[in-house]
């Protein structure tokens, strides 16, 4: 029986976007991010040694739940450099068949990236341990890793919040840890323009100008929101900061989109929603079509109440649910 590990990381969502990078070659970041980890939304990678010669991708099959990527020859060979990357960090030797799987539908800006390089990352340690060749790894450090592989990945080595500076990111602890996650599902299908490619494109809009500015005080106010449990200023600083990105994405040259009429209606309900209510969820958008929503945890109610109207206009839409909340629509 061949020697076999296997690890899992959830996906994360930014409410300060990381987009536009100092170093493309290193992911360094153009402005420091913030984000919440998704972990009903995760990848797996199990990797397995071969007496093959050379290292080799293949989908994950076997595990209920997770269903394979198609990633592209050029995807399969970002993610084996990466392994190869690790595998040399942590003095790892020999070929490995290394395979990997999501349970949500890939490259729609859901960020599968994020979770899979990070999922990878854990793996080669878990394998760097198995074959004794590594003492203990903290999770910053395996954090500064990963983000070699996929920047945004840096953050899915932590629960709950997760703020990336330079190396790697760190968990933070904020008042409001326990929160519910919605996924509204209206695009599934793989993206256009890679987020690789955004990261490039952004600095040819002439808003790109000031970008890292306006990021690093809508960081700052975010911080102290979430420190004060002020859910309405979170929502804000979260709807300007998404909007800010994907105006970004409008606005270069040439331009592209990511949003569709539906992802542009629902943002306008959910602002209609807070104006009337006074409350509401936290809306933020990644590099795709896709809305994602944060609820506190008494708001079971209210969220009932916008996603019922939601799913009533847009009767196609999914709805992908966190586990404290999945049972109860
Ligand atoms: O890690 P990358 O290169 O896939 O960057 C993705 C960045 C966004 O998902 C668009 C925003 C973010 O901070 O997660």
């Amino acid at each position: 029986m061949n020697l076999v590990v296997q690890a899992t990381a959830p996906s994360n969502i930014a409410l300060i976007k990381y987009m536009g990078k100092t170093s493309h070659s290193e992911n360094r970041p153009s402005n420091a991010s913030l984000s919440w980890s998704l972990k009903h939304l995760t990848s797996m990678v199990q990797v397995e040694f071969t007496s093959d010669k050379g290292d080799k991708w293949e989908p994950l099959r076997l595990e209920e739940g997770y269903h394979a990527p198609s990633l592209s020859k050029k995807g399969q060979q970002r993610f084996l450099s990466h392994f190869q990357f690790l595998k040399k960090k942590m003095g790892i030797s020999g070929s490995y068949i290394v395979r990997s799987g999501n349970n949500f539908p890939s490259d729609c800006g859901v960020a599968s990236s994020a979770s899979s390089f990070a999922a990878l990352t854990k793996a080669a340690w878990a394998l760097a341990k198995e074959k004794q060749l590594s003492g203990i790894m903290t999770r910053e450090e395996l954090s500064c890793l990963s983000r070699h592989g996929s920047g945004s990945s840096c953050r899915s080595l932590f629960t709950g919040w997760a703020r990336w500076e330079n190396e790697g990111a760190k968990e933070c602890l904020y008042p409001l840890q326990t929160l519910e996650h919605t996924l509204i599902l209206l695009d599934d299908k793989k993206k256009d323009i890679s987020s690789s490619e955004a990261h490039k494109r952004v600095t040819t809009s002439l808003k790109f100008k000031g970008r890292t500015k306006r990021a690093t005080e809508r960081l700052a106010h975010l911080e102290e929101a979430l420190q004060n449990s002020d859910w309405k200023q979170v929502y804000k600083t979260s709807l300007e900061e998404f909007e800010d990105m994907h105006e970004l994405f409008e606005t270069s040259n040439p331009p592209f989109s990511y949003r569709n009429q539906q992802s542009r209606d629902i943002t306008r309900w959910v602002e209609e929603f807070w104006k009337l209510h006074e409350d509401g969820p936290v809306i933020t958008m990644d590099a795709g079509a896709n809305v994602h929503l944060l609820w506190r945890q008494d708001q079971l109610s209210i969220a009932r109440q916008l996603l019922s109207e939601v799913t009533d206009r847009c009767p196609e839409v999914r709805l992908l649910q966190s586990p404290g909340w999945k049972d109860s629509f």
